[in-house]
């Protein structure tokens, strides 16, 4: 087998680099949730201009209104046309039919995807069996003239939206098929204050680093916290 064909089957549309995060609007789907809330305040405290989405915009611009004067809320809709990197942070139930109906707004642009599709029992948290391997695969199948990087799987949203804690711990785990993409993610996760973006594989890897999700959510209720991921010996 040549490398060439071990390799993703997905075509994502290419990115001109550098991509210049200083100047890139950030948008984040179901920026009125907990994860995209404190995505979205924690960029604004680093000074880059963030828009946040729900299905409702005067939702999303009650809840801007509270992050602060530098977030604009907006319909999901209008956040993916306004956006030029975009973050989804909504519930897995309703991911596939989100982007779907955003194929159009989306497209041209990179699509952060942080959905980790749980399923949860007596037993506690486990990854459920995705079709297309992962939420972020399911991402790119739905957005196919879109850029899908995964991202922001293991950051708690509680830490996040602590004022509290100034400075985070932790690497962000960054998986893609397109390079350009990919470091501008890891840009972008490095804005959060103590943090570190970690290119971690391609999309077809994606799966496990959802999934473990659940094994972080096991330490959590075992050791009562909000575990991350560091990863040993790069630079
Ligand atoms: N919470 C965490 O600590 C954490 C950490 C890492 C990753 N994540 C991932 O981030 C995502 C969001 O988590 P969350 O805790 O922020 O969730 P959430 O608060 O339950 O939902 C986020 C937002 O999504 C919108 N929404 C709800 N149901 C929807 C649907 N069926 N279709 C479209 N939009 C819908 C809602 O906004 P509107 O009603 O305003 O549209 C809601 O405010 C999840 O996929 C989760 O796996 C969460």
């Amino acid at each position: 087998m040549t490398e060439s064909s071990t390799q993703s089957t997905s075509q994502p549309t290419e990115t001109q680099p550098p991509i210049d995060i200083e100047s890139a609007v950030i948008g984040v789907l179901g920026g009125t949730g907990e994860q995209g809330r404190g995505l979205a305040t924690r960029f604004a405290d680093a000074g880059l201009n963030v828009i946040i989405g729900s299905r409702t915009a005067e939702r999303a611009t009650d809840v801007a209104r509270e992050i602060g004067d530098a977030v604009r809320g907006m319909s999901n809709e209008d956040t993916a046309m306004a956006s030029d990197i975009v973050i989804v942070a909504v519930p897995w139930e309703g991911h596939r039919e989100l982007l779907e109906s955003l194929a159009t707004s989306l497209s041209g642009k990179i699509v952060v995807d942080c959905v980790n599709p749980l399923g949860f029992d007596k037993g506690g948290a486990f990854g459920l069996n995705v079709p297309e391997g992962s939420a972020a695969q399911q991402a790119q199948a739905a957005l196919p003239n879109s850029v899908v990087v995964a991202a922001f799987h293991h950051i708690s949203a509680k830490l996040l939206l602590d004022p509290e804690i100034v400075s985070l711990s932790g690497d962000v785990l960054v998986v893609g098929d397109d390079r350009p993409a990919t470091d501008a993610i890891q840009t972008l996760a490095g804005k959060l204050t103590g943090m570190r973006g970690v290119y971690a594989g391609r999309l077809r890897n994606a799966g496990q680093v959802e999934a473990f999700t659940a094994n972080l959510i096991s330490m959590n209720r075992r050791y009562k916290g909000h575990a991350g991921v560091h990863i040993t010996d790069i630079d």
